[in-house]
């Protein structure tokens, strides 16, 4: 598709950017779709953010997808933010209308609806641990919270940051949730019909994530939002555990359903052609 004079023009912006995956993403639908508008990743420094920002609305931008480090930064430049975004603490999406730019946090979406797509018949009243305590951490949270998912146990290496986290997230969730010890996970798991694992370990160049799954159970889900390599040890051992196993790469793309809504006006859906664009097989 090539751009008209009135295409809509949106941004992928973060610092670095050139390994993001978005504009491809949307590059992808853009043609499914037949859309007159376009993606562009620009690398924005931190000391940029703020005329970066007010910039979407100068030049007429339909928006833009937030990446690291300015999910935090940007917040206060927006004149409104959804619930999620203050309940997260993270904004990933902005929308500009009006003359107004718009925040929220498709993340929680895209986690949400990977794993309901992924897991179609699971049992959202059981528990679930979810190992780390970060960003990542919090948007799977609250997607658990919105599965109906009533009592979350999060345990991460760093005790403090967990307890931090379980206390700071249940006054704006309906969920329980509890820290537990990085060394009770192993145990914690066995009570558990979901397992989230939001930490980087596993990735392809990172450490391994070394969790005892010896008392994983058949009907535990299990979900890593680690994508490089799609299939993660902790995957395959719970997969030959006999779980339902769910890869992260389903949770990158859902990410970008609102946003190619939100500029485009088009609810796009995922599938396999895309996920194997993404993955580089042709
Ligand atoms: P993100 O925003 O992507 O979640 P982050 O805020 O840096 O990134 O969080 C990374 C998570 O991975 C944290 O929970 C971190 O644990 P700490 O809070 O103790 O740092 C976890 N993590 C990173 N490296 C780890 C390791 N070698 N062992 C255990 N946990 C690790």
């Amino acid at each position: 598709m090539t751009l008209s004079g009135a295409g809509t023009v949106a941004a992928v912006i973060g610092w670095p950017i050139a390994h993001s995956k978005s504009p491809q993403l949307h590059q992808y639908w853009i043609d499914r779709y037949n859309v007159d508008g376009v993606v562009v990743p620009f690398a924005v420094a931190p000391d940029h953010l703020d005329v970066a920002v007010a910039a979407l609305a100068a030049m007429g931008l339909a928006g833009c997808s937030v990446t690291l480090p300015h999910k935090q930064a940007c917040i206060p430049l927006l004149d409104e933010v959804s619930p999620l975004v203050t309940t997260v603490g993270a904004c990933n999406l902005i929308v500009h209308k009006d003359g107004k730019l718009y925040g929220d946090n498709t993340d929680v979406f895209g986690f949400a609806e990977n794993l309901k797509l992924g897991a179609p018949d699971a049992n959202w009243q059981r528990p679930a641990l979810v190992l780390g305590a970060g960003g990542a951490a919090r948007a799977v949270i609250a997607g658990l919270s919105e599965l109906g998912v009533p009592e979350i146990l999060i345990a991460n290496r760093t005790h403090s940051r967990a307890e931090a986290l379980a206390s700071d997230m249940a006054a704006r969730l309906t969920s329980k949730l509890s820290a537990v010890p990085w060394q009770d996970a192993a145990t914690a798991v066995g009570q558990c019909g979901f397992l989230i694992n939001t930490t980087s370990l596993g990735m392809t160049g990172q450490p391994p994530l070394e969790i005892d799954v010896t008392g994983l159970s058949p009907d535990c889900v299990v979900n890593d939002i680690v994508y490089t390599p799609l299939e993660t040890d902790l995957l395959r051992h719970a997969a030959a555990k006999g779980c339902t196993t769910v890869d992260g790469l389903g949770m990158l793309l859902h990410q970008g359903r609102p946003a190619f809504h939100g500029w485009f006006g088009v609810d796009p859906q995922v599938d396999e052609a895309q996920r194997n664009l993404v993955l580089g097989i042709k």
